[in-house]
């Protein structure tokens, strides 16, 4: 049976992506950091829709020694990885000038740090496999900027180009990297945000769900999605920039 790792996938994007990935039949890893409750019902609506039994996990992707112990170990005692989703993110929004060394250090650790912790161990593996799919989760603030987020358009610009150079890498073995790139997309995330200014910038006029964006990473990670690498699929309801 293929495996996938989805990190984040207690709530939003990653918890819809987990659902179309076990909808699809993979045994998902379902990460999370702390939402246990959170990560038990998705687990519950995956095997509720005929899907395999999830293996729930929880570690902190800015924590490096244990987030790599802990996807070193699972590697080991499940078997190698057919796909590794790496969305876990957050945003501590402010300005700039005004942004303090702790949240700069969070959001870096997290999107960016917890980039490098949970891929390269995979990544390892996977060049064993000689294939597997990896898929980034960037944003739309990565392309067109968005004030009060430096620091989380840097990161996801960062996974944009770091996808880049690793598909270069992994593309001889058989591996696929890509990168989703959504826009405004309904979860908790939103929250706090101007969501009615922002939607002025939307042409489909409305939000996005997170199946709209698991439906592409469900695709990505498909065998049909072979020749597919190193490109950026935006999700994002029309909304332009570049
Ligand atoms: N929503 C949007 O409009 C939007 C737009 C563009 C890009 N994105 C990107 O899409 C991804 C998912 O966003 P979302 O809106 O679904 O977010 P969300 O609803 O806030 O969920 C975030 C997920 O990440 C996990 N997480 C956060 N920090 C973590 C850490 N240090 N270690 C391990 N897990 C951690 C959370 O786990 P716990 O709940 O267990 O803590 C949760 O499962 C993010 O990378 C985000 O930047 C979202």
């Amino acid at each position: 049976m293929k495996q996938a790792l989805i990190t984040g996938a207690s709530r939003g994007i990653g918890a819809a992506t987990a659902e179309a990935l076990g909808a699809a039949g993979y045994r998902v890893w379902l990460h999370y950091r702390s939402r246990e409750d959170a990560a038990q019902e998705v687990a519950r609506r995956i095997v509720s829709a005929g899907g395999p039994e999830p293996l729930r996990i929880s570690f902190d992707v800015a924590d490096r020694a244990q987030a790599q112990d802990a996807v070193r170990r699972l590697l080991d005692e499940q078997g190698p990885l057919d796909a590794v989703v790496l969305n876990a993110g957050i945003t501590r929004n402010g300005l700039f000038a005004l942004t303090d060394d702790a949240s700069w250090d969070e959001v870096i650790g997290t999107n960016l740090g917890g980039f490098f912790a949970v891929a390269r161990p995979v990544v390892k593996s996977m060049v064993r496999q000689r294939r597997g799919r990896i898929v980034l989760m960037s944003s739309v603030a990565a392309q067109r900027g968005n004030p009060g987020q430096v620091a989380y358009a840097a990161t996801k610009g960062a996974m944009v180009a770091a996808a880049r150079s690793l598909s270069l890498e992994l593309a001889p073995r058989g591996i696929t990297v890509n990168v989703v790139s959504p826009g405004l997309i309904d979860t908790e995330m939103l929250e706090g945000a101007p969501v009615k200014e922002l939607l002025s910038l939307v042409p489909v006029g409305r939000v996005g769900r997170p199946a709209e964006v698991a439906h592409v990473v469900r695709y990505l990670c498909s065998d049909e999605a072979a020749y597919v690498t190193g490109q950026v699929l935006s999700v994002n309801g029309g909304m332009w920039m570049e």
